[in-house]
């Protein structure tokens, strides 16, 4: 009989970041999480991850570029070790468990950022470690592991842009951008203070009243989404960039947890002329233009200003990049089809 691990070979993904267009809690629920609706693209700054089977030994995990703190947090080996759990009696060589991965991780996207980076590599590392083992679990069991990782993985469990509503484990692909003749892919400018947010901090602050006038970015958000939902031109979506920036409840908290943000997110305003966002718990602040040369002049414009009289919360120079909305409505098409199995999910993890 061949030997199972032989057969195997290396496995590749991407995986994206995202940013909150809208972000409203809900409410509170009984199990410390919150009920959020949030509507959240995919952007093309991602992560890269290769895994390949190893012979003999554990899960191992090789990182370059950004930190991402210590690899006993790690949600890519957390995601390797449920999936095998989750995957010992569906692959070629059961009842034995699936052979130890060795994971490469290139960190493009900043750590606890507000960009969803963490949890969206655990979804890739779910889908190459089920790749990698020739095994398959059903649909709804997958949502499950991922969201029992972080309430934002199952949100990377779906290509393209998402409603994300419960805890994170309800998602509803939408149409997203519907690029007019003529439209570029929508840039977008990404800042990240060179400050690491942890999500629960953020919510604990929400928790102590931290929070803006109920109900106005819940109301934001449910328009939004069904306008995406059906599809916006970049024009029309750049027309909405300034609602769009408001509808973070998380802002006033994340404002708590990281006050320099305020003076930091006001300054950039000025000196861009542009409505600037906040994505997810924070710090990452977004600035949506019609295309991707316009957002590279833009992290020009702010990367100077650095250098004088811009100055940024954290210790050393925030993470100025200029990347795009992912386009991708073939992916948008297979994830409408994927989520008939109706998932759900936002939020991001502490660690991304
Ligand atoms: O699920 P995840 O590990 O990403 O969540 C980190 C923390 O953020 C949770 O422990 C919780 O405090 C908070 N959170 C929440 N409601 C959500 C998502 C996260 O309260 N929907």
């Amino acid at each position: 009989m061949s030997d199972p691990v032989r057969r195997l070979s290396p496995i590749v993904r991407l995986a994206p970041a995202k940013i909150n267009l809208t972000l409203a809690v809900v409410g509170r629920r009984g199990d410390g999480f919150h009920d959020l609706h949030s509507v959240v693209v995919p952007l093309a700054l991602a992560d890269r991850l290769s895994v390949a089977p190893q012979p003999a030994g554990g899960d191992t995990l090789h990182v370059t570029g950004f930190d991402p703190g210590p690899k006993g947090d790690n949600l890519i080996l957390r995601a390797i070790g449920a999936t095998r759990t989750a995957a010992t009696s569906s692959w070629p060589g059961a009842p034995a468990a699936p052979p130890a991965l060795a994971a490469r991780l290139e960190k493009r996207i900043p750590v606890a950022a507000g960009l969803g980076g963490g949890s969206s590599d655990a979804a890739a590392a779910i889908d190459a470690a089920l790749e990698a083992w020739g095994a398959s679990v059903a649909p709804e069991e997958r949502i499950k592991l991922a969201a029992a990782i972080g309430s934002d993985v199952p949100l990377f469990m779906v290509a393209g842009s998402a409603l994300v509503e419960g805890r994170g484990e309800r998602v509803t692909p939408l149409h997203g951008v519907r690029r007019r003749a003529g439209e570029s892919v929508p840039g977008v400018l990404l800042m990240t203070p060179a400050v690491a947010v942890h999500t629960a901090a953020v919510f604990a602050a929400w928790s102590a009243g931290a929070m803006a006038e109920p109900g106005i970015a819940r109301r934001t958000s449910e328009h939004f989404a069904s306008e995406f939902g059906s599809g916006l031109t970049v024009a029309q979506l750049i027309e909405r960039a300034a609602v769009l920036a408001s509808a973070n409840d998380l802002a006033a908290a994340a404002a708590v947890v990281v006050p320099e943000l305020v003076p930091f997110r006001r300054a950039v305003m000025r000196l861009l002329g542009r409505p600037v966002g906040l994505s997810g718990s924070g710090p990452t602040l977004w600035v949506l233009y019609p295309s991707l040369e316009e957002a590279r002049t833009a992290a020009g414009v702010v990367s100077a200003a650095l250098k004088d009289r811009l100055s940024a919360p954290g210790e050393g120079a925030p993470f100025v990049t200029a990347t795009t909305i992912a386009p991708g409505h073939q992916a948008d098409e297979a994830a409408a089809e994927n989520a008939a199995v109706a998932i759900g999910g936002q939020a991001r993890s502490s660690s991304g």
